[in-house]
């Protein structure tokens, strides 16, 4: 129950990573804030499923995209309870699109929404974390690490959030630890979407552990990393990924 009496803001939080996220802290006596873009049924669903556990969930709808939103989801969310002690910045769209192919649009909505939200988010949070200390946790991917064909404007996005945090860690250091979670594939929507292009499951063969991942392990290394006892990690990078990356 570290996370009593704490208030945790995950964006993107109503399927996948973000959910299971949601749920451990949910778990850990946390007040969840459950960001979603315009998905209150699954919100709803979710509430429903979890209620017996010991935390609290508050609804934050908002685009993460849009710094206005952002800034009245994250001001109403500290105001509500009074504090704002760890951002999980989680929301991200993924492409799968040959690099020649791949138009200036597509090239924004992936940077605004995997990279600038990112901004957007630390930079409405963090006022409201430095008198009390915190945390942010940012997730990126293992593809930010390796690179893959038909990703650019995904890894390049993801390789940004690795960059960010580290800035914002030396920035916000001591008060408030900002770290990285960079998953291997993992069993979400998301990925279920990739794998709907020809050829562009990830083969499990390249994975030592012989399999994808399934969100709650994710969320097990976004709750390490905003806990105390990931007191002495300060812009580092996680990387679950069963073996397919080793650094
Ligand atoms: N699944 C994987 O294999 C994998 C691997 C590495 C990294 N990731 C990253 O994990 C994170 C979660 O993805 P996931 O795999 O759980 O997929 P997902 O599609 O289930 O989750 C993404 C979430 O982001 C939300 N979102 C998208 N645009 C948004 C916006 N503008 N405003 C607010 N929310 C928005 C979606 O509603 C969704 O709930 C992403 O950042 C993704 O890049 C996933």
């Amino acid at each position: 129950m570290e996370f009593a009496g704490k208030t945790v803001l995950v964006t993107g939080a109503v399927t996948g990573i973000g959910r299971a996220a949601a749920e451990a802290f949910l778990r850990e006596g946390a007040t969840v804030g459950v960001n979603h873009p315009g998905q209150p049924a699954l919100f709803a669903g979710m509430a429903d499923e979890l209620r017996d556990l010991p935390g609290k969930l508050v609804e934050c709808e908002a685009d993460v995209c849009d710094a206005a939103g952002v800034q009245r989801m994250v001001d109403g969310l500290a105001k509500a309870t009074g504090r704002l002690d760890v951002l999980v910045n989680n929301a991200g769209i993924s492409q799968v699109k040959p690099f020649l192919e791949t138009t200036e649009d597509d090239w924004n909505r992936i940077i605004d929404t995997d990279l600038k939200s990112v901004f957007l988010c630390c930079r409405a949070a963090i006022p409201h974390m430095r008198a009390q200390g915190g945390a942010i946790v940012n997730i990126a991917s293992e593809l930010a690490l390796s690179g893959r064909a038909h990703f650019a404007p995904y890894t390049a996005a993801k390789g940004g959030v690795i960059s960010l945090t580290r800035s914002l860690a030396r920035e916000f250091a001591p008060s408030i630890r900002v770290n990285a979670v960079a998953p291997g594939p993992t069993h979400t929507p998301m990925l279920e979407k990739e794998a709907q292009v020809p050829g562009h499951e990830e083969d499990v063969n390249e994975i030592p552990l012989g399999r994808y991942a399934d969100p709650s392990e994710i969320a097990q290394s976004i709750l390490f990393l905003a806990s105390s006892r990931a007191s002495f990690f300060c812009g580092d990078v996680v990387s679950p990924n069963g073996g397919a990356v080793m650094r």
